[in-house]
């Protein structure tokens, strides 16, 4: 398996992947208008038929980068790709200083990942999610530094 970058002609698998992760999934267009944008980019794991297994979306404004979104298929976890992909990735940045996402409270998987990696946790932001049944949670800002 390999990392690769992703361009909008990457959108409708990206999209398909984000509705296997997500509750509120981003649809093509959406994936399509954020990698038609200057500041925004995307890497897969792809295996050997090319398939994506997961993939990350950043933005970069130098000296930060914020990690947008980051998913991976349902039979593909738990292999140490997301790990991999973040790793690899956020070196590409090299004027860049410091990495910022928000997880959702209660995604205790992914919280574990981003603290596995280095993460720390930066605060609070109050309901910042609204769910499909009208439900707000908080999200954790995390940050790491790239030094
Ligand atoms: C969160 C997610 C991206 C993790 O991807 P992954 O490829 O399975 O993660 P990795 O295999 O690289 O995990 C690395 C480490 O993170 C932690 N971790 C990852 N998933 C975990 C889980 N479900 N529960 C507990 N710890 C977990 C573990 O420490 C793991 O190391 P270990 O397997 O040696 O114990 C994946 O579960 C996913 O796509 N979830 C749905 C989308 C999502 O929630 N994205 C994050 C939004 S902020």
């Amino acid at each position: 398996m390999s990392l690769v970058a992703l361009t909008s002609h990457h959108a409708q698998a990206m999209a398909a992947l984000h509705k296997a992760s997500f509750d509120s999934p981003w649809d093509e267009d959406t994936f399509k208008t954020f990698l038609n944008l200057p500041t925004y980019c995307s890497f897969g794991w792809v295996d050997e038929d090319l398939e994506i297994a997961g993939f990350l979306l950043f933005n970069v404004i130098s000296p930060e980068i914020e990690l947008c979104t980051i998913c991976i298929l349902p039979n593909f976890r738990r292999q140490g790709i997301a790990r991999k992909l973040l790793q690899q990735t956020v070196k590409k940045f090299s004027d860049c200083e410091v990495c910022f996402l928000e997880v959702a409270e209660n995604n205790t998987g992914a919280i574990a990942l981003y603290s596995n990696i280095g993460f720390t946790n930066a605060g609070v932001r109050k309901n910042y999610y609204k769910r499909s049944d009208g439900r707000y949670e908080n999200a954790v800002l995390m940050r790491l530094s790239l030094d």
